[in-house]
């Protein structure tokens, strides 16, 4: 399998803490990896290190072959990887279009901004559009989700993390966000993306890998863990009733 991301038996300290216990995560290039796993499981602390937003303690982590273990997070943005954090990160007093001149790396005015992607974004989600010159403080819970991915692919990125994006969202927009994703990983953008809702988890995903306990638990195909109940329940603690 080809890797575009490898973890290899990563520990990350916070403070005092020992959070990420030897994580073993590989990201196969051009498909959508789902990371699930209870609370404080170390799903963000995950993300979180491979943007190098925290330091691993010890083992590696290879994008594309080359180790990112020790590089700053400026750095590691550069060689392509977006990062869409569970607080989404946008700017609330500056426009739409501000904030996704902002995210853009060879754009400094919104004439930079590439017309022919970011019809392609509009696209996906046509409220960005619609609020363009609106402040993004004044979008909803799911349209600033919206926002935040949007931003994330304003250029073309190699590998995106996303962490929760459905938090807190209405299930006609999760059904949105569904929509965009699957329209993202027809691009062949590499996905990482941290979930709890196994129902949006279950129609996304290639790959899953579940955590517990700053460990990977469990990895495999996404079909084999939607099917198997059982599973599920072991791992998650899910119960059929949590599926409707
Ligand atoms: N800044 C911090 N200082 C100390 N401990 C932390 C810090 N951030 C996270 N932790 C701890 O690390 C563990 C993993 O947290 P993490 O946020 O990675 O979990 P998670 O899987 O993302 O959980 P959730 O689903 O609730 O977002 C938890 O026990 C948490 O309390
Ligand atoms: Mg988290």
């Amino acid at each position: 399998m080809d890797a575009l991301l490898r973890l290899q038996a990563v520990h990350t300290h916070i403070g005092a803490y020992h959070i990420l216990h030897g994580v073993d995560l590989d990201v196969p290039r051009g498909q959508l990896t789902m990371l699930l796993g209870r609370n404080g499981a170390g799903k963000t602390t995950t993300l979180r290190s491979i943007m190098g937003l925290w330091r691993v303690s010890s083992g590696r982590v290879l994008f594309d072959g080359q180790d990112i273990g020790a590089a700053s997070t400026p750095d590691i943005a550069r060689r392509g990887i977006a990062y869409v954090p569970e607080t989404m990160g946008i700017f609330s007093d500056l426009t739409v279009a501000e904030n996704m001149t902002l995210a853009a790396r060879a754009a400094h005015s919104q004439a930079d901004l590439d017309a022919e992607r970011l019809e392609w974004i509009f696209a996906l989600f046509p409220a960005l559009r619609k609020f363009w010159l609106h402040p993004a403080g004044l979008l909803s819970g799911g349209q600033k989700q919206m926002l935040a991915v949007a931003r994330a692919v304003v250029e073309p990125r190699a590998l995106l993390l996303v962490d929760e994006p459905t938090k807190g969202l209405a299930p006609a927009i999760i059904q949105n966000l569904i929509s965009a994703f699957r329209e993202l990983k027809g691009t062949a953008t590499t996905i990482l993306l941290v979930e709890q809702n196994f129902n949006f988890a279950r129609q996304l995903g290639d790959q899953v890998a579940v955590m517990d306990n700053g460990k990977i638990v469990h990895r495999g195909a996404m079909a084999e863990l939607a099917e198997d109940t059982e599973l599920q329940q072991r791992l998650l603690g899910l119960s059929l009733s949590a599926h409707q």
